[in-house]
């Protein structure tokens, strides 16, 4: 696919708009002077343009009207701000893309009538390595708009459509969220390791190893299933049996399924603040 004459206009510039428009440069999927954006802080819009080499509006109305797609990249907090005086730019061919992470569909639909094309997108941390993975939901049959924010955001990583609001729900705690729960982990890991004498770095790098290796290990199997792999490595009443005996025998699945529906609880919360 090619967005070869499409404009894209960021509404604020700051780390993940920063890491879209780095990936999307570095990958040649766009070029320099397709995008544009607007940003709070003069001093960090300045930076911007002498790093990407993008120009910027001073304005947001300015800037809604000269893209076909508006990618909403402020905190959830200065989201009405940076939106509402400007709604009835907003076009009906036009693409709005939110990126706001406590901003649900719903709130998006009521404050942004003009046009029909509006997309959640979200996103986790590894997507400034281009490792991230990405969802989106939007609310209507629309091939193209699913193949332009696959072809846009592809290069952050995966991209995966998602249906409905509770699946982005769980997207979120488990993708994104999920990245903050893998580094808890790991830590708990590499501090047990410490107190058998191994040093933080070595603890903390054999840690990272097991984790990229079994990743590695369960893409090249993909004929397998988690469980099928898992079994590869338990023998009956072996060494990993019985750490896996004691974890189901203190509930651990019980106890992850309880945080997670706590993290999709505090989403919903959040997302109250801007709902109609
Ligand atoms: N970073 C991530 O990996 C990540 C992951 C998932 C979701 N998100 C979501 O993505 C959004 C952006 O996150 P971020 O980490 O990139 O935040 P950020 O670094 O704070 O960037 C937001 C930018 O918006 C600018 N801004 C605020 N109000 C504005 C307005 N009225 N007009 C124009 N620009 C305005 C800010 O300008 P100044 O700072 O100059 O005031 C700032 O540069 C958030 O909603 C967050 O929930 C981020």
């Amino acid at each position: 696919m090619s967005l070869k004459n499409t404009k894209v206009g960021f509404i604020g510039c700051g780390n993940l708009a920063q890491a879209i428009l780095k990936s999307v440069l570095v990958n040649n999927i766009m070029s320099k002077d397709q995008f544009a954006f607007t940003n709070r802080s003069e001093a960090k819009a300045n930076k911007i343009k002498s790093d990407f080499g993008i120009s910027s509006y001073d304005s947001n109305d300015e800037l809604i009207d000269s893209s076909d797609i508006v990618i909403i990249a402020v905190k959830p907090q200065d989201f009405l701000e940076a939106v509402e005086p400007f709604v009835s730019n907003f076009r009906p061919e036009q693409i709005v893309v939110s990126l706001a992470a406590g901003v649900d569909f719903k709130s998006l639909q009521a404050l942004v009538t003009t046009t029909p094309r509006l997309v959640r997108v979200m996103t986790n941390t590894p997507a400034s390595v281009s490792k991230g993975v990405v969802g989106y939901y939007h609310s209507r049959e629309d091939g193209p708009l699913d193949s332009t924010i696959e072809y846009i955001f592809g290069s952050l990583g995966r991209v995966y459509p998602l249906k409905d609001e509770d699946e982005f729900a769980a997207f979120t705690v488990a993708v994104c969220s999920g990245v903050g729960f893998i580094f808890e982990i790991m830590s708990y890991w590499s501090e047990w390791m410490e107190q058998y004498g191994i040093s933080r770095l070595a603890a903390e790098n054999m840690i990272l190893d097991t984790f990229k290796g079994t990743v590695l290990l369960a893409e090249q199997n993909s004929d397998m299933s988690l469980t099928q792999l898992q079994d590869k490595v338990v023998s009956k009443k072996g060494v990993t049996q019985a750490g896996l005996d004691a974890m189901n025998e203190m509930e651990l699945e019980r106890l992850f399924r309880v945080s997670f529906e706590k993290a999709v609880m505090r989403d919903k919360e959040l997302a109250k603040f801007i709902s109609p």
